[in-house]
């Protein structure tokens, strides 16, 4: 039980594709322990394994309150969801930024627990829109490669101010 660094911009690994979990053992237990530790140290809703520097497939989304809990899922997949809509987002890896971007708010969800064993899940709300944050996570994708152009280009300019480097044209 630890709680880990949390793996931040522009580091490579958050591009990479995680593997599928195939064995439900002891590691994996600890694996998520950890998972838990630093959702919980940070504040956050929700987090996922390569987050913490394991390329697999888990993720743990905890809305305050919502009626929901602490939920794992592992090798989660999204069997159907809603009309997407925008939804105001921001990511424990990409510190200081928010943005829209378009999500579904009602996810039919499956996925394994800790035991290896598949479960459906209904979710919504901040959970369901979670859920496709951390997915998408799992497949290299950060919120920020969802923003539109213009808010894409703001962002750049902003960067490019704090550091001195902005070109005028
Ligand atoms: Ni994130």
């Amino acid at each position: 039980m630890a709680v880990l660094e949390i793996i931040e911009m522009p580091d490579e690994r958050l591009r990479e594709h995680s593997s599928p979990v195939t064995v439900f053992d002891e590691a994996l237990k600890e694996q998520v322990s950890d998972l838990f530790d630093t959702l919980q140290d940070t504040g956050g809703i929700g987090l996922c394994a390569p987050q913490i520097g394991i390329a697999q497939r888990i993720i743990l989304v905890h809305v305050p309150d919502d009626g929901y809990g602490a939920r794992l899922y592992i090798n989660p997949e999204i069997l159907s969801k809603s009309t997407p809509r925008f939804v105001e987002e921001s990511c424990l890896s990409v510190p200081g930024i928010e943005g829209n971007v378009v999500r579904a708010t009602r996810l039919k969800v499956r996925a394994q627990n800790l035991q290896g064993e598949s479960f459906e899940l209904n979710v919504d709300g901040m959970h369901a829109v979670c859920v496709q944050h951390e997915l998408d996570h799992l497949e290299g994708v950060l919120f920020i490669d969802r923003l539109s152009w213009f808010k894409k280009l703001r962002l750049k300019l902003a960067a490019g101010r704090s550091t001195g480097e902005a070109k005028a044209a």
